[in-house]
Parts: C-alpha cells; structure tokens; sequence
C-alpha cells in the first residue's frame, strides 16, 4: 500500500516537472561570453530558435541600381514633397521598390487610386508613406547614434507587409479600477508586451510615447529622496523585459547584474540601447502620434490612438534588425537629402566664419553637419593650427519650437558634431571646449532658422 502511494506521488511530481520544464527549452543551447569571468554575463542561444529566424530575417531580393542625376523629380512631377531631390530613375526605382517592402499583392495601386493621376493624395495610405519617407530620412541621418550606417529603409519594419508586424496601442481603460481591487496597472494579466511576466503589461506608453525617468536605483547607500516605488520598478522591469525579447537576448547583453544601474560595468550594447528609447520616443511623438486623423478608424487602437512603434518594430527578435544587413547601401537615397540639388537647405550651413569666430546653422530637428561644413571651418582651424595655446568654445543651440527636452538633446548633439568635425580636421579633443550656454533656447519664437546654431570661438 505504501509503496503505490509512494510511486503514484513520485509519479505525480514527475508528471509535474515535465509540465514544468515544458516551458523551458530543450538543450543544448550555446552560451557566449561577454563580459568578465564570473561576472556571469553571458548569452543563451538557442540553435533551434536562431536557425528558425535567419529565412525570416534573410535580405529580400532588389532591383539593380540606377544612376543618380537628370533632371530633379520635384520639376518632372507635380506634387513630391520629400524625395524631390531624387533624379527621375532613382524616384522610380524607388517607388518600384516600395511597393515590395510595403504592398507586393497590392502594387502601385495601394498608394495610388487606380485610374487617378499619381500626383493625388486621395488615398491615406500615400500620405502616410510620404511621412514614412520622410521619418526613414530623418532616422539613418539623425539617429546614426543608434542605427550607425547599417541604417533602415521601409523594409525594416514592413518586410513585405502593410502594416509591420510588431505595433502597440494604448491598452483599454482597466475595468477593474472602478471594483474593490483597485487598479491593476495592467498586472496580473500576462501579456506578450512583456513576455507574460505578471508585470505591468504597458511599459510603452510611459517610456516610449512620455518621456518618463527609466531609472529606479537610489544612488546612495541610505534612502535620501529616492521616490521611486516599486510599482515604477515593476513599469522599467517590463520595458526591458520588451526589450530583451525584441533583440532575442538576456538581461546580461546590456547589464551586469550585479548593479543593473552601473554604466561602468555595462556593455556598449547598452550605450545604444539608451539611444534607442530616445529614437522610439522621438519617431513616436514627431512622427506616427500626429498622422492621429490620417488614419481611417480601422487602423486605430482601442482607445482611438495611432499604431505605434517599439524596439520589436524594428529588430523583430534579432540583436541587430535583420542581424546587421540593410539595403541602405543599395537605397543611398533613403541616407537623407541630396543636399546638393535640393535648393534653401539649410543643414549646417556656414552662416558666418572668420578666423576667430563662425556660426554653423542646422536644419530642423537635425544635429547632421553638412559634408562641406569642414570646408566652412577652415579659416578657423587654420588660426587653432597657427596659435597651439589657443582653444575653441563650442556652444550649441536650438529654436524654440517642439518638445524642450529633445531640443537640448539635439544642441548638445550639434555642439558633439561640430566637435567631432574640428577632431577630424586635426584639432586635439582638448583644445575643443564644450560650452553649455546660459540658454540654448532661442527668444525668438517658432523655427527661426538663426536659432538652430551651432556658435564657435576661438580663445
Ligand atoms: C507605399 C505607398 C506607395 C506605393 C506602393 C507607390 N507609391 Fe508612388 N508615391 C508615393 C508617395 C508618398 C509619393 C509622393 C512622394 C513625395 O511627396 O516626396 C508618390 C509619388 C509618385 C509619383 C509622382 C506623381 C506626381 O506627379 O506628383 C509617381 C509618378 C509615382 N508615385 C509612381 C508610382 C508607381 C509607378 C508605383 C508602382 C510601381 C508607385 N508609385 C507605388 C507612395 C507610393
Ligand atoms: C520604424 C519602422 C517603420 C519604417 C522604417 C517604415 N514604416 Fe511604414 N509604418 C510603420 C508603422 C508603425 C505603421 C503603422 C501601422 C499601421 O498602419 O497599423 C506604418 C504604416 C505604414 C503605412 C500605412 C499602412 C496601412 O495599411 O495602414 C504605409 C503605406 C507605410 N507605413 C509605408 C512606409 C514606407 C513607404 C516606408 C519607407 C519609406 C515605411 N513605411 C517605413 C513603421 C515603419
Ligand atoms: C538592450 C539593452 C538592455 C537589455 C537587454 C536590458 N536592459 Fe535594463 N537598461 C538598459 C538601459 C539603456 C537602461 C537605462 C535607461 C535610461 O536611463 O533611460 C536600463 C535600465 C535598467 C534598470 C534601472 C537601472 C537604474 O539606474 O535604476 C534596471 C533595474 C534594469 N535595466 C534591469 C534590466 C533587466 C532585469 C533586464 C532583463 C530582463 C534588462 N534590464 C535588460 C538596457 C538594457
Ligand atoms: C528604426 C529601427 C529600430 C528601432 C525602432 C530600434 N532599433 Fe535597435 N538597432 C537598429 C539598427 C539598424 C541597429 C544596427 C546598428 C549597427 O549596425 O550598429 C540597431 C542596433 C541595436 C543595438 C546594438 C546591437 C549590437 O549587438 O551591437 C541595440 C542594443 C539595440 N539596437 C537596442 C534597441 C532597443 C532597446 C530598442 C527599443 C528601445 C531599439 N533598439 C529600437 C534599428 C532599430
């Protein structure tokens, strides 16, 4: 009698661990090294799951390059607004080509109305590709701090798709806040958002869409006024569990987990990764958040919001999107404006230089220095080079239109750039001296195309 009883319970608790290891991947996995020995910063892999990704991440095929120049699209066509600096080849290979990455069952018809002039704007789907067209721009020239010169084009995030497969909404009104229990802050309601971890299944909206602090750790030995709560901890868990999971990585691909806070000890992915939040953020709120009465209702979330983007838009599962290939290279035109046809652009153009002096203007939300701006600053480093014990005051500044905070941001970005470019014209780094102005900030109201500066003198 005991004996059966015994078996049957050790029956029972086998029976358990297999339903429990169900969950868990079958060996052998590969683990890789990353950080020091005993630090335990490693990462699994499973063979099987990478295998299953490659096809899906695999480079689509594409059409064969065409010459640049000819006559510019903006005077052949009637109604470009952003790609007008593209030769006419080059425009129609472009739209061949995305309509591959966006709608390869429905052709040039799902931006076109068929039998309408192709320069109307009648259907939605136009209007929103010219603003993707214009977000893809802006995200390979000024968001090299994260998608370096791999880059992205539509395919990145379509990949033969109208709609990318990874988009997020605002989550419905919780029911339950108005019941006994409270609000649950959307835990205790395992969502795929945060790999159905019982945490908050939300983590976007907060960080991705708001600017709101990511950081948790107090950053001193005794509590002095850190008023972060565990509930805002559970919130910064699930945005990293969403981001571990888009990349297909650990927690110890970014972090050694012995102080998750510690820059020192973190990896360069991290450096990248904290790009990264601020690029969703900004193409978030610039660019998807106002297409809000572009898109028919159909397309819209439960609460009446725009499909939004997250790291998973991009990277689908993947440390790098498509494991680092891009069809950049082959699509030069989606690296941003041609500045050399496209007449009135403004990108870093020397405003005013002498030797001892000069004033960079920049386009709008742009920290990108035009290529012939070194040739702009040659008076200048021609005085640092003929006078050793002279330095140079770099101070950026922005206009006063848009979100203050990435206006900062993106003075302090021009000041890096223009840093970056006395570096590479042969000044040393400590000649160069970085200085914050008492207010980057334009008087002037709106874009004055004078605010966007960056101002340097020689000292
Ligand atoms: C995913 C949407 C999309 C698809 C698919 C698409 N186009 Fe376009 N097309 C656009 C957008 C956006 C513009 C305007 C670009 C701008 O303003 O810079 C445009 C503009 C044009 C123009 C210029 C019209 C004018 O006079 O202003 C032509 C011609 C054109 N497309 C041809 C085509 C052809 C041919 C195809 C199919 C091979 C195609 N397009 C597929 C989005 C699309
Ligand atoms: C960073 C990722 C990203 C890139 C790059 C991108 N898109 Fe999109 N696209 C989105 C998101 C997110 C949506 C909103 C999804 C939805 O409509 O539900 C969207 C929607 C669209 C739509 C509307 C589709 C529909 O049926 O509602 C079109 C058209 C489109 N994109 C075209 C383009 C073109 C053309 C390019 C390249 C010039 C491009 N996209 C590049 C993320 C991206
Ligand atoms: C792809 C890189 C990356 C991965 C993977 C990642 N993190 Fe993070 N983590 C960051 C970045 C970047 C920040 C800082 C964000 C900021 O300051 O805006 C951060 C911040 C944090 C913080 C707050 C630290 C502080 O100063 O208060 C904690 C806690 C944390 N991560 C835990 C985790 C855990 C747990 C995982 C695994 C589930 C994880 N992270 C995976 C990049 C990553
Ligand atoms: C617009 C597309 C896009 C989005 C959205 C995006 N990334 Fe990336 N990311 C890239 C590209 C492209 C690269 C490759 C850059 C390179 O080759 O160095 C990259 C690289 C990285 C890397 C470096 C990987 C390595 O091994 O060097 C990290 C970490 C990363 N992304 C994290 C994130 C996180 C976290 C998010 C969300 C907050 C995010 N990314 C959102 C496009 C994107």
């Amino acid at each position: 009698m005991m004996h059966t009883v015994h078996s049957r319970s050790a029956c029972l608790a086998l029976l358990g661990s297999v339903l429990l290891l169900a969950g868990c991947e079958r060996p052998p996995v590969d683990t890789v090294q990353r950080g020091y020995r005993g630090t335990g910063m490693e990462q699994v892999y499973n063979p099987r799951i990478v295998a299953a990704q490659i096809p899906a991440n695999a480079m689509p095929a594409d059409t064969p390059m065409v010459p640049a120049g000819g006559p510019p699209a903006s005077t052949v066509f009637k109604n470009v607004k952003v790609v007008g600096d593209l030769g006419v080849g080059e425009f129609t290979r472009l739209m061949v080509s995305m309509t591959a990455w966006v709608a390869p069952d429905q052709g040039c018809s799902y931006c076109h109305k068929a039998g309408e002039d192709f320069s109307a704007d009648t259907l939605y789907t136009k209007v929103v590709a010219r603003r993707m067209l214009e977000m893809t721009r802006h995200i390979n020239t000024d968001w090299k701090t994260h998608v370096a010169d791999t880059g992205v084009t539509c395919y990145t995030c379509h990949r033969g798709q109208n709609v990318p497969a990874n988009v997020w909404f605002a989550p419905p009104a919780d029911t339950h806040a108005a019941g006994m229990v409270g609000n649950r802050a959307g835990q205790n309601a395992p969502a795929p958002s945060v790999a159905y971890a019982s945490l908050p299944n939300d983590p976007f909206g907060a960080y991705l869409d708001q600017p709101n602090e990511i950081r948790v750790v107090g950053t001193t030995a005794l509590p002095t006024g850190n008023r972060q709560s565990t509930k805002q901890t559970e919130f910064t868990y699930g945005l990293m569990m969403h981001m571990s999971q888009s990349l297909g990585v650990n927690c110890t691909y970014c972090h050694n987990t012995r102080s998750f806070a510690s820059w020192d000890a973190s990896t360069p992915q991290r450096a990248t990764a904290w790009y990264g939040i601020r690029m969703v953020r900004d193409l978030n709120l610039q660019y998807l958040d106002p297409l809000a009465g572009v898109f028919p209702a159909n397309r819209l979330g439960p609460t009446g919001d725009v499909p939004k983007a997250n790291c998973a838009t991009c990277h689908q599962g993947a440390f790098k999107p498509m494991y680092g290939a891009s069809l950049l290279k082959t699509h030069p035109e989606l690296a941003g404006v041609r500045a050399a046809v496209v007449p009135g652009d403004a990108a870093s153009a020397p405003a005013a230089v002498s030797s001892n002096s000069a004033v960079l203007l920049f386009a709008v939300g742009s920290p990108a220095l035009a290529a012939d701006a070194a040739k702009g600053l040659e008076p200048l480093v021609a005085a640092l080079k003929a006078d050793p014990a002279a330095k140079v005051t770099v101070s950026g500044y922005h206009s006063a239109s848009g979100d203050l905070a990435q206006n900062q941001e993106l003075a302090k970005q021009r000041a890096f750039a223009v840093r970056d470019a006395l570096k590479a014209a042969g000044i040393a780094e400590d000649r160069v001296v970085l200085q914050k102005p008492q207010s980057a900030e334009a008087n002037l109201a709106g874009e004055d195309p004078k605010a966007r500066r960056v101002e340097l003198a020689v000292k």
